[in-house]
């Protein structure tokens, strides 16, 4: 793909994946055609041009479109599983009406390719949990779940009657040090190297043994960006793809973390999140973006946590 034409609006751009997801587009392309766009903005997102956008403000949308010329659109904006119990309205308003938004403008050729992402989030209690597959039943427990299930259907039906080019992953939870989570149920992955090197200590609201399916950030970054260059004909799921990198518990996380810091300890009071966690698979099989796309993980449990480390001590 040619970059030089390319303009690129990213919705929730300041967000855990945002900040991370501009740095890596403005670097494939460049910072003038980066667009990054928020409620409010974030200091992370100086090097690029900024608009203030609510993502539920269709004529806004439109305008910021149209003014910058906009050919993608990186759709991040959206309230996640643990936040998205606590306010449920909100999660299905935002999640649902602002996914419409963007595929209608996609639809009507305003732009030319979509990117937004699914969760694991998408599979439920009823769902096998080992080596999840990409195709098994699928009933989520969680408004945000919920939202993003359907939204994976209306992606596969804009592209089947309307030919919009959207492409998703199923994201398994994300790991990085450049930026915050923001209100999930896999966030104690990311708080615990921030108060294992401030504290020496974390307690964490999942169990010791509550495996999920996890991932570096540069992994999953990387991951999008490569779906959204790979060929039109070579993504042949319009829902969404399953996406591996590790799978791990607490526990397993803490004793990596002690081979570094040996007086680290973690205790564990599980909350409402661990109901969430304990609906979600433990490992998830995902040949299919394998063999359509190429895709493959980079990081392990052990060169994670060394990266996590290194990088936070800084
Ligand atoms: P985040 O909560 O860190 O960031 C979301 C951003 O959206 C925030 O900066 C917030 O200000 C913004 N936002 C909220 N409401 C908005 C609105 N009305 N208009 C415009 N912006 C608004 O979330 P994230 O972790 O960066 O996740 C981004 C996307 O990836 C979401 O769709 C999420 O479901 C998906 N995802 C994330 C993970 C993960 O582990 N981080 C895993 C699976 C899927
Ligand atoms: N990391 C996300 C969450 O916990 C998964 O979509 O909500």
């Amino acid at each position: 793909m040619s970059t030089g034409k390319e303009k690129i609006l990213v919705i929730g751009a300041g967000g855990q994946i945002g900040v991370e997801l501009c740095e890596n587009l403005a670097k494939r392309y460049s910072n003038a055609q980066v667009i990054a766009s928020d409620l409010k903005p974030a200091p992370q997102l100086e090097p690029y041009n900024y608009e203030q956008l609510d993502a539920l403000d269709k004529d806004r949308l439109f305008e910021i479109v149209k003014k910058h010329q906009i050919t993608q659109i990186y759709h991040l904006a959206a309230l996640l599983s643990a936040t998205g119990e606590q306010k449920p309205m909100m999660a299905w308003k935002l999640n649902m009406e602002s996914l419409f938004h963007v595929l209608d403008l996609a639809k009507e050729k305003h732009i030319q390719k979509v990117y937004w992402p699914s969760s694991i989030a998408v599979f439920g209690p009823t769902t096998p949990r080992e080596n999840t597959p990409q195709y098994t039943v699928m009933e989520p427990s969680t408004i945000y779940g919920i939202s993003k299930q359907a939204g994976e259907r209306w992606c596969e039906w804009y592209h089947q009657k309307h030919g919009v080019d959207v492409r998703s992953l199923r994201y398994p939870g994300l790991i990085g040090w450049k930026s915050a989570p923001g209100g999930g149920t896999t966030d104690y992955a990311v708080h615990i190297f921030h108060e294992a090197l401030k504290t020496g200590r974390y307690e964490c609201f999942l169990s010791a043994q509550t495996a999920l399916p996890m991932m570096h950030m540069e992994d999953a970054i990387r991951a999008t960006i490569e779906i959204m260059h790979a060929p039109f004909e070579s993504i042949k799921i319009r829902g969404s793809y399953n996406l591996s990198g590790i799978s791990f518990t607490p526990e397993q996380m803490a004793n990596e973390i002690k081979a570094h810091l040996p007086n680290f300890s973690i205790t564990y009071k599980p909350d409402f999140r661990q109901a969430i966690a304990d609906s979600w698979p433990k490992s998830i099989d995902d040949r299919e973006a394998r063999q359509h796309w190429g895709w493959k993980e980079q990081y392990d449990l052990k060169g994670l946590v060394k990266n996590m480390l290194d990088n936070l001590k800084k």
